[in-house]
C-alpha cells in the first residue's frame, strides 16, 4: 500500500502528540514527536550551562548544536522514547522548565536548521505521522496530509495542568495558562520557522471533541489520502 507523510502542526499542548501517535499506531507508521527534540537540546543546553530560566549563550548553542546527536527509541511497551547523546531523557524533558527553555532555543535559527535535517532523513521512507510546529510549512511541504490542530488556550492550559499534576508537578492554573500564552506567543511571533498553519492543511479544532472523535475524523482523513 502506498506510504504518505502525516504532518500534525498546532499549538502547545493541544494534544498533537495523543492524536499522531495513535494514528502511526494503528496504521503501522513511525512516529516522531519534533517537540521532544527541541526540549532535549534545551536540557542538554540547561546542563552545559548554556542557558538557564533568564539567560542564553546564543553563540555558544549555534556554535555547539553539532554535537548533538539525537534518536528514538522503542522502550519494552512499544512506545518511542528519546535519546540524548546515547541516554535516555524522555522523563527529563517533560518538566515545565525544560518546555520554556524548548520554546526559547527553538527560536535560534542553527538549532533549527540542525533539527530539521535530522527530521528530513527521518522521513525519506515516508510511512511517518510526524508533529510539530513547522512541518507541514518547513520540514515537509510536500506532505500528503496536513493537519493543523487547535483548541482554547484555557482548556489547553486545563488538560496541561492535570498533566503536570499527575506527573507531582506542584503548578497552579494561572501559572499554566501564562506558560501557555507566553509559549503561543514566542511559537507564532519568532522569525525563525513562526507557527502559522499551511495553506493545504486541513483545520481541526479540538475544544470540544473527544479524543475517541478526533482520532476518527484523523483517520477518515488519512484512509481517504491512501485510497
Ligand atoms: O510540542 P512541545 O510542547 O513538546 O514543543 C516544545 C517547544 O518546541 C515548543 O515551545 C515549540 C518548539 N517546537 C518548535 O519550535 N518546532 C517544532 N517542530 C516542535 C516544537
Amino acid at each position: 500500500m502506498k506510504k504518505i507523510i502525516v504532518a500534525i502542526d498546532g499549538f502547545s499542548s493541544c494534544g498533537k502528540s495523543t492524536m499522531a501517535k495513535q494514528l502511526a499506531h494503528e496504521v503501522g507508521y513511525i512516529y516522531v514527536d519534533t517537540g521532544a527534540m527541541y526540549r532535549a537540546v534545551s536540557l542538554y543546553c540547561m546542563r552545559n550551562g548554556w542557558m538557564d530560566a533568564e539567560n542564553m549563550d546564543v553563540d555558544c548553542i549555534e556554535s555547539n548544536i553539532g554535537t548533538v546527536h539525537l534518536e528514538f527509541k522503542l522502550n519494552d511497551q512499544g512506545k518511542a522514547e528519546i535519546y540524548l547523546n546515547g541516554e535516555n531523557v524522555e522523563k527529563e524533558i517533560r518538566t515545565l522548565e525544560v518546555s520554556n527553555g524548548a520554546s526559547r532555543v527553538s527560536t535560534l535559527g542553527a538549532v533549527r536548521r540542525e533539527l530539521v535535517r535530522q527530521q528530513q532523513i527521518m522521513g525519506v521512507e515516508k510511512g511517518i505521522v510526524m508533529d510539530g510546529r513547522d512541518i507541514g510549512t518547513v520540514v515537509f511541504p510536500e506532505a500528503e496530509l496536513k493537519v493543523f490542530l487547535t483548541a482554547s488556550a484555557e482548556i489547553r492550559a486545563k488538560r496541561r495542568m492535570d498533566e503536570l499534576r499527575g506527573k507531582g508537578e506542584k503548578v497552579s492554573y494561572e501559572e499554566v495558562l501564562a506558560n501557555v500564552k507566553e509559549r503561543d506567543d514566542r511559537d507564532q511571533n519568532r522569525k525563525e520557522s513562526p507557527l502559522k498553519k499551511a495553506d493545504d492543511a486541513i483545520v481541526i479544532d479540538n475544544s470540544e471533541l473527544s479524543i475517541v472523535e478526533q482520532q476518527e475524523i484523523l483517520r477518515s482523513l488519512f484512509d481517504q489520502k491512501i485510497k
